[in-house]
């Protein structure tokens, strides 16, 4: 999914064109594109998968997916890498014996897509939140908002700083989108690679599953490895949007922008 940043970065481009124009379709469309998720889930899968996650899974993670003993699923990069079941049914499988998740070693494919049917068809259902009309929009609670970016934006903005006249630069709708959706920043992902030897390899993401990350390196060469073998991380610039949109409500929202918007 990852590797396929540039193509979902040309694709994003030519819908923020559309943004404001184009009805309440294409906005899942771009939330769907933005979240990194496939297209949408077979309803007869995602309803077979409902009913083993609730039998076997629920307990842990909770009946929603949303998390109890076990992590949130809904946000899981296992989950939106995976399509099909082909990234998810070898993880269940394999279980997580040592941390508390059995291993489910009789698990079908066919078993595995409807899992993986019903988990995607919960991820869509939080994405569903870019079909929230966008009129009206400066309706929410302005201090609200500015309580909430204290607590969620100020370990990367400042109102002062980066952020100060942001309300001035930018139309309501446009500074709503700038939270909420890409940037059209068109600069691919990259990762840093930590070796055993302790030696750093920094280089354009171009692949990673569970078992394998791959990246071209500054002299343009393609090195991979195993994802056990060595130590990785991501640097994706819009990450923080990306995990916040999970969280909002609509009022989260609402308040944000009616704060923004006062940053004149
Ligand atoms: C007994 C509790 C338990 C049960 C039952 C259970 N899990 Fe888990 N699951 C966990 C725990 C704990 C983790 C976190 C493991 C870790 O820390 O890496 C986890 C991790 C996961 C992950 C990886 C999340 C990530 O980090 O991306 C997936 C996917 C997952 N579980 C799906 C399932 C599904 C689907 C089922 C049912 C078929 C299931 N689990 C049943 C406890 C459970
Ligand atoms: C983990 C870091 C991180 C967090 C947390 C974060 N942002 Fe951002 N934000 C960024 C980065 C990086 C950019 C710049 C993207 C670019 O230049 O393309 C950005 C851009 C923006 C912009 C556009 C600024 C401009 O002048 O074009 C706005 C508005 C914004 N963020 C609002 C928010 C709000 C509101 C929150 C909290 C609800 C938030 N951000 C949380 C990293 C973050």
């Amino acid at each position: 999914m990852r590797s396929d940043r540039k193509l979902l970065n040309a694709v994003l481009l030519g819908l923020t064109a559309c943004l404001l124009l184009c009805g309440q379709e294409n906005r899942l469309e771009r939330g769907r594109t933005f979240l990194g998720l496939a297209p949408p889930p077979d309803p007869a899968a995602a309803a077979r998968g409902e009913k083993i996650f609730v039998q076997n899974c629920a307990f842990c993670h909770g009946q929603d997916a949303r998390g109890a003993e076990g992590p949130n699923l809904i946000r899981s990069a296992t989950v939106l890498h995976d399509e099909k079941g082909e990234t998810l049914g070898p993880v269940l499988r394999r279980g997580f014996p040592d941390k508390g998740m059995p291993a489910f070693s009789q698990l079908t494919d066919e078993q595995s897509y409807d899992i993986a049917s019903f988990l995607h068809a919960r991820v869509e259902a939080a994405a569903n939140r870019y079909g929230y009309k966008l009129q009206n929009i400066v309706t929410g609670d302005a201090n609200a908002g500015k309580t909430y970016f204290a607590a969620n934006c100020q370990s990367c903005h400042s109102a002062t700083g980066d952020l100060a006249h942001v309300g001035s630069k930018y139309e309501p709708a446009d500074l709503q989108a700038k939270f909420l959706y890409p940037g059209d920043s068109a600069a691919p992902l990259t990762a840093t690679v930590t070796l055993p030897t302790g030696e750093n390899v920094t280089g354009v993401l171009k692949r990673i599953d569970d078992f394998q990350i791959s990246i071209t390196d500054e002299t343009g060469a393609y090195r991979s490895w195993q994802t056990d073998a060595v130590k990785y991380v991501i640097n994706d610039p819009l990450l923080g949007h990306q995990r916040l949109l999970a969280k909002y409500t609509d009022s989260d929202m609402h308040n944000i922008l009616a704060y923004l918007v006062t940053l004149k």
